[in-house]
């Protein structure tokens, strides 16, 4: 499993996705797609996105009863997408549930990776609103070993988390890391963001890149960037 930067294809219709993977002609970049696109255009956009040949990352985050998440995580299954993800607090039955489900009958299946706690949950919110005590450090890796222990390949964390997940889950164990910026560049609404070079040398598995791309003057420039910083 090689490293990768994975675009973040953050558009409100397939127009404006079309319009925009166009660019890179012959180029194929991984990319994600998340709720809002998945919402509005159903299944049919992954389709489309994956019969044009590029590696797709479906963001739809489940968290269900382990039965309904493995049904689900079938259905995605067979839209042949090379990763998705779950809510490590569904907990282990759900991450086996959703483990079954995506294995195809020739026993393949997409990447499946979880998300610990949203980076938009600090201490202070998880101790008001869910109760949980533990200092968030502790919570994150302990739900990144759940996530490991139920047969999970990896997790979204942010790239300061990466090297602390890999000592406590092993070097295999993938990190998939959002918050990327250019040392030159916007860093906008994220809080904690690193160069993509930088998260080469903390060990990143994969990027998630969307704004400093896709709002880019030249945004096959931009990525091309990106890859040279992050892969080398
Ligand atoms: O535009 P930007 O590079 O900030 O986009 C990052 C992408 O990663 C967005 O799709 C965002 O929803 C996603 N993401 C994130 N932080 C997380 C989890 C996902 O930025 N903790």
């Amino acid at each position: 499993m090689g490293k990768d930067v994975i675009i973040a294809l953050d558009f409100s219709s397939k127009d404006k996705v079309m319009e925009f993977l166009d660019k890179f002609q012959d180029k194929k970049p991984f990319v994600k797609i998340g709720m809002e696109l998945f919402y509005a255009e159903g299944p049919s956009i992954v389709k489309e996105i994956k019969a044009r040949g590029h590696k797709i990352f479906l963001d739809l985050k489940l968290h269900d009863i382990p039965n309904t998440v493995s049904k689900a995580m079938a259905v995605l299954s067979s839209l042949d997408v090379d990763m998705t993800n779950l809510h490590a607090s569904g907990a282990g039955k759900m991450m086996e549930g959703a483990i079954k489900g995506l294995t195809r009958a020739d026993g393949t299946r997409p990447i499946l990776i979880a998300v610990t706690q949203l980076t938009s949950t600090d201490q202070e919110t998880m101790e008001r609103d869910l109760l949980i005590k533990e200092p968030i450090d502790k919570v994150v890796m302990h739900y990144a070993l759940t996530a490991k222990n139920s047969g999970l390949d990896g997790v979204v964390c942010s790239p300061l988390e990466s090297q602390k997940v890999h000592e406590v889950c092993g070097e295999k164990f993938l990190t998939v890391t959002p918050g990327v910026r250019f040392a030159d560049g916007d860093v906008g609404d994220q809080k904690r963001v690193m160069t993509p070079a930088e998260a080469k040398k903390i060990g990143s598995d994969y990027i998630v890149v969307g704004r400093p791309i896709t709002s880019a003057e030249d945004p096959v420039k931009a990525y091309e960037r990106c890859v040279r910083e992050f892969i080398g």
